[in-house]
């Protein structure tokens, strides 16, 4: 018997001239916790849907060598049953299903005679949850009247229900507070408590570092190198992904301020489900051209409703006045919003962010299309210029600019999001969460973007949960807690400790 519970030798796959792998080997022990690292379009994914059956046997060449026997699946329900259980980077969840049906989906308990049987999975997901930890969910409801963070949770827990030997999460923690992922982290140590065996990929490097045993780095579809979490650092895993030694993670700000431009005043919004309940609370806040403006705060807080407002995208009922250069402004919907001159990057990509049945030009150029109408026709060569330019500044992995987005790694979807609102030319630019899933040298490359436009005079306002981020690049930082502005700081030598305080002071 082989020392490994799994052993994928080999594996190479190909999308269309793409060598996404390119002959990679990894090796796991039964009850070991692999960190799966590398940059954006590194491969992760790539490999464990190989992995998990999502590729099925014949679409790639090499092996996988499964409990000492070949694995030969061909869909995901073959892996599964041999217990190979993947967490996918974009959540399956269906919205409209409830929370318990989510957690019994393809695996539906059922009454003799074959109807659903509900209150058996719904009393099932009630002590699978309470299990978890995962407080305040009412089973019943459907999935959408929960925020990411808790789907990514049910998700976590669907997985758990499958009885799991080896257990993957791509990027599992990305949409989590730090609540959660505490929450997460526990789930984690409990399972490798049970013995189960897990890969772990996530851009999150100390997490990896708190819990993996072991860290596999891959780069360009090869694996670089595999080591004990106990010989490694964070600085060594950034080393060996990028290739090279990364000793700055934030670009120097050089730009200053100007005057004030941008102002949001009494911005309110009420729970889409109960009115009476205001998840922002008369919020009023500046930007100065030039200026970027971090909003922190724990999820929930409100920060992504009160950004939503100001764009014309909340959900729900809202009250804001948007002023530009001393005018009210119309930002009554995103279109109005983007004509005004402003833009926002959301939050929740695969919702509101891409297009999935469009090639990643067609998404970047979606919202100025009509830049390139002519009389009668699209000026198509002019449409392929601007793409091409958009794709060069935010360096964008694609082969081509004709391929279906869903065909880009996580975090070269977020840059094709980001370029879609860049050339709209804003004078204020929204970016919620935008190094969500993104690597450590891309997410460089996004900060030197909006230094960039800050020294062109774009006021910026970055919604981000990663605290060192907002410390990083923002000249100004609003804490926002329980839908109320609580602090306002000029950031120079602002620390994580002030910040929180003012975020948990309620
Ligand atoms: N369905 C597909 N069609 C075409 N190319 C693909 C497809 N899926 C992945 N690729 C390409 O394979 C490479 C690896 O992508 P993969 O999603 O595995 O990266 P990743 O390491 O998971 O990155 P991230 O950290 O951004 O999630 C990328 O260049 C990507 O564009
Ligand atoms: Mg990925």
């Amino acid at each position: 018997m082989s020392d490994y519970l799994l052993e994928m030798k080999g594996i190479v796959k190909q999308f269309d001239g793409v060598r996404a792998l390119d002959g990679i080997d990894i090796r796991l022990r039964a009850g070991e916790c692999a960190g799966l690292c590398g940059e954006n379009g590194a491969g992760k994914s790539t490999l464990m849907k190989v992995l998990s059956g999502v590729y099925p046997h014949g679409t790639y060449d090499g092996e996988i060598i499964w409990d000492g026997k070949p694995l030969h699946a061909k869909t995901i329900r073959d892996t599964e049953k041999a217990g190979i259980v993947i967490i996918h980077q974009e959540l399956m969840l269906v919205p409209e299903l409830s929370v318990a049906e989510n957690l019994f989906l393809g695996h539906e308990l059922t009454l003799p005679g074959g109807r659903m049987d509900y209150a058996a999975m719904n009393r099932r997901a009630e002590a699978l949850l309470a299990e978890l930890n995962i407080r305040d969910v009412n089973v019943v409801l459907p999935v959408k009247q929960y925020g990411g963070g808790h789907q990514q949770l049910f998700e976590i827990a669907r997985a758990l229900n499958k009885n799991a030997r080896l257990l993957i999460l791509d990027e599992p923690s990305s949409s989590l507070t730090a609540s959660e992922i505490r929450i997460l982290l526990d789930i984690m140590r409990s399972l490798k408590a049970k013995g189960v065996t897990c890969v772990y990929i996530s851009h999150k490097l100390d997490e990896v570092a708190a819990i993996c045993d072991t860290v596999v780095v891959i780069r360009d579809g090869k694996h670089i190198a595999t080591t004990p979490m106990a010989e490694m650092s964070v600085d060594r895993i950034i080393a060996q992904m990028v290739g090279r030694e990364m000793n700055q993670l934030y670009p120097t700000r050089l730009h200053t301020p100007g005057d004030t431009i941008f102002e949001a005043r009494n911005v309110t919004c009420y729970d889409a489900d109960n009115p009476q309940r205001k998840r922002v609370d008369n919020i009023s806040f500046t930007v100065r051209q030039g200026e970027i403006v971090g909003i922190s705060g724990l999820v929930g807080a409100g920060r992504t409703e009160l950004v939503s407002a100001i764009f014309g995208a909340y959900n729900g009922p809202y009250e804001a006045e948007v002023w530009l250069d001393g005018r009210r402004i119309d930002t009554g919907t995103p279109l109005k919003a983007i004509r005004a001159g402003l833009a926002m990057v959301p939050e929740d990509r695969k919702q509101h962010g891409i297009v999935p049945d469009l090639s990643v030009g067609q998404n970047i150029t979606l919202s100025v299309l009509g830049e390139f109408a002519r009389a009668t026709r699209i000026d198509q060569e002019a449409e392929l210029k601007a793409i091409q330019q958009e794709i060069a500044s935010t360096r964008l992995k694609t082969a081509s600019p004709y391929l279906p987005i869903t065909g880009l790694s996580g975090g070269n979807q977020q840059k094709a999001v980001l370029s879609k609102m860049l050339l709209t030319r804003p004078r204020v630019l929204i970016l919620d969460e935008p190094t969500r899933g993104v690597d450590v040298g891309a997410k460089y490359e996004i900060y030197q973007l909006m230094l960039d436009l800050a020294s062109q005079g774009v006021a910026i306002i970055m919604v981000s949960s990663e605290m060192q981020e907002v410390l990083g690049v923002s000249d100004r930082v609003l804490v926002v807690a329980e839908g109320r502005l609580r602090g306002d700081f000029i950031n120079d030598g602002l620390t994580q400790e002030t910040v929180l305080a003012a975020a948990l002071d309620v």
